[in-house]
């Protein structure tokens, strides 16, 4: 089978990593990829938004099954545009991919289904958005309507901050077209957990518990980031709130899809604000998180192919997944600079050395390869994953690995997976 991942992060590294192992494989593409995924794959130097190009690459080279990673080609239709021609693909579908694509389409598919979440209101008015937050005073949480990144969420802790984001966006200055309409909804307070599930539209598949550190800094504080390290299994997701998550927020969350005439058939990603025994759904996202993807897919046993395939075919009612009971630690190093303006092109040293730790991965992101040796290039550069016994156990195995590599002004949080020893 000849399968072909979009995309060029960590995630994609880990995709392309698990997919490697299956022995249903015998050729791999990643596309745009990275300098991880050449090591396994075969890099194809076409990018994520390029439909009509990644379309005449699947069709020339009869790829079997394509894995979209990030979610822009999903929004821009590459699902829709591939099956046209008869090709497999494992993601959701342009009219599915839109509880990402759209917070205000999100959080009205929500309210429609009964799918606990936020007080919320929508606005393209800044006179009404201001009464609204007056209304409901601070702290208060402004979200642009469309993609922006992971950037276009503002938690405003008064009211005049909460008044200026949202006539940044509304003005246009702030996210473009994305923050032409805003989403302004209730502030949260608990301990945040990742959801995923795979589905074909009808039947759902959890997948381990997962939590991500969102923040740039140790105590998740600054900024927020994409992700700076992700750790499973998650025991703020006890068996009972296992259970809510999966009937209260993805079965109606799927269901209601469905009835739309909108059937989801992908990984669901639900983010989920936790507090004592009550679920709330913060939003959804259409694809596997990075960084959760990389500690997930190290503690999946199973072979990942039949079951991405399965998807991509519309039914999973014949799959049952294997998972290491093992705990794994996804720790993120990024560059300078990071969440905001990053350098680029320094110099990584002790990736040979990381290597050589058992039970440790050390997946790509933003690197790259400038005469001969791997440098940075972007804003999230490596992911050092591990397995152990126990979260611990993967932690210390995790920083053994981090502590080996480094490059001018690198960033790393020292307290991921801290929140499950605490607990
Ligand atoms: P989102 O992209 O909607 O998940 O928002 C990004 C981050 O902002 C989330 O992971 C939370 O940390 C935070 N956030 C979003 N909505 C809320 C809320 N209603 N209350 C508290 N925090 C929130
Ligand atoms: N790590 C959060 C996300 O992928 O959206």
């Amino acid at each position: 089978m000849k399968v072909l991942v979009i995309g060029s992060g960590g995630r994609e590294h880990a995709l392309v990593w698990k997919i490697a192992q299956s022995s249903l494989v015998t050729r791999l593409f990643a596309a745009p990829g990275n300098p991880g995924t050449a090591e396994l794959a075969e890099n194809v130097p076409l990018a994520v938004d390029d439909l009509q190009g990644l379309l005449e690459f699947a069709v020339t080279q009869g790829i079997d099954l394509t894995v979209v990673g990030p979610e822009l080609p999903l929004s821009l239709g590459l699902t829709d545009l591939f099956e046209e021609q008869g090709l497999k693909v494992f993601g959701a579908r342009k009219n599915a991919a839109i509880i990402e694509g759209s917070k205000a389409f999100s959080k009205d598919h929500m309210k429609k289904y009964q799918v606990p979440t936020a007080a919320y209101e929508v606005f393209t008015e800044v006179a009404s958005a201001v009464e609204f937050i007056e209304r409901l005073g601070a702290p208060i949480v402004i979200k642009a309507d469309g993609l922006a990144a992971g950037k276009g969420v503002i938690i405003a802790q008064s009211r005049d901050e909460a008044v200026a984001a949202v006539t940044d966006m509304l003005s246009g200055n702030a996210f473009g077209a994305a923050g032409s309409r805003v989403v302004i909804e209730e502030f949260l307070k608990g301990e945040e957990a990742s959801f995923l599930a795979f589905t074909d539209g009808r039947n759902i598949i959890p997948l381990a518990t997962a939590q991500d550190h969102k923040t740039i800094f140790d105590g998740d504080l600054g900024p927020n980031t994409g992700g700076m390290g992700a750790y499973s299994p998650a025991p703020v997701v006890t068996p009972a709130i296992h259970e809510k998550a999966m009937t209260e927020v993805m079965q109606r969350t799927i269901d209601g899809m469905a009835a739309e005439g909108r059937t989801y058939r992908g990984v669901l990603y639900a983010g989920l604000m936790i507090d004592g025994d009550s679920v709330k759904t913060l939003e959804f996202n259409a694809r596997f998180g990075d960084p959760e993807c990389q500690p997930l897919l190290m503690r999946l046993k199973s072979d990942i192919v039949p079951l991405l395939m399965a998807v991509a075919l519309g039914d999973i009612s014949g799959i049952q997944l294997q998972w290491h009971d093992e705990a794994t630690v996804c720790v993120v190093m990024a560059a300078a600079g990071y969440p905001g303006d990053v350098i680029k092109g320094d110099v990584i040293t002790g990736l040979d050395q990381a290597a050589k730790i058992p039970n440790l991965v050390v997946f790509h992101a933003g690197t790259a390869i400038k005469e001969g040796a791997c440098v940075t290039n972007g804003g999230r550069v490596l992911g050092v994953t591990a397995r152990g016994a126990t979260v611990k156990d993967a932690i210390d195995r995790a920083y053994q690995g981090v502590n080996q590599i480094t490059w001018p002004g690198v960033q790393f949080r020292k307290d991921i997976g801290h929140k499950a020893l605490n607990r």
